[in-house]
């Protein structure tokens, strides 16, 4: 007998039944932008990158830019580092600390950060500075969404998936109190 299965027709099923979440990017619009993006990595970056992705937020933009990353014909090493900014549900409180470190050399390499939003700018310039501290060559940054909004710290995305409004978005790895990360798709909760 067949499990409970999660198909596509099951998540659209329930995306109709979660009516507080607007899909801002559906899971065909992050699958198109993907392999272009990619490739813009790919061309600019140079076969043999270290690509570091943030944790939590950007696992799965990482999984599917990594994969997209293998048919540009890349063949990237992969690290985390897992920071944690302290603040409330939806508000940074700007303070980044370091919960897990990577455990890859960076001295003279070629670093890819990868983090799932840019928004004050805080988190990718602390991420940055941390692998620039340790020798890396370049260390370029790479983000599913770049929020409009005015950055507190001096930082752009070298590469980035899509321009986000400045709303609270969840959904494809990022959540909100714990809750989300697992949906295909990038949602606004909407004001109930
Ligand atoms: P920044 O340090 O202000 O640039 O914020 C970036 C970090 O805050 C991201 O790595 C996310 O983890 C988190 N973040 C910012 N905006 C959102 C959002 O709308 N939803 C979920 N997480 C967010
Ligand atoms: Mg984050």
């Amino acid at each position: 007998m067949p499990g409970k299965q999660m198909s596509p027709a099951r998540d659209a099923d329930w995306a109709n039944d979660a009516p507080r979440l607007e899909v801002l990017f559906s899971a065909d619009a992050i699958a198109t932008r993907m392999d272009a993006l990619a490739r813009e990595v790919a061309d600019r970056c140079g076969r043999h990158l270290l690509v570091i992705a943030i944790l939590k937020g950007s696992f799965i933009f990482a999984a599917d830019l990594i994969r997209a990353l293998h048919r540009a014909g890349s063949t990237p090493e992969v690290d985390f580092l897992s920071l944690a900014s302290y603040g409330n549900a939806t508000v940074s409180s700007g303070v980044v600390t370091v919960l897990r470190d990577i455990e890859t050399a960076v001295a003279g390499r070629d670093v890819l950060l990868i983090d799932d939003i840019l928004e004050s700018g805080r988190t990718l310039a602390f991420a940055q500075a941390h692998i620039r501290e340790r020798g890396a060559r370049q260390v370029l940054t790479c983000v599913l969404l770049d929020k409009a909004v005015t950055r507190t710290a001096n930082i752009e995305a070298d590469f980035r998936a899509f321009q986000c409004p400045d709303v609270f978005v969840v959904g494809y790895g990022m959540d909100k109190a714990h809750r989300y990360r697992e949906l295909p798709f990038v949602g606004r909760i909407v004001p109930s």
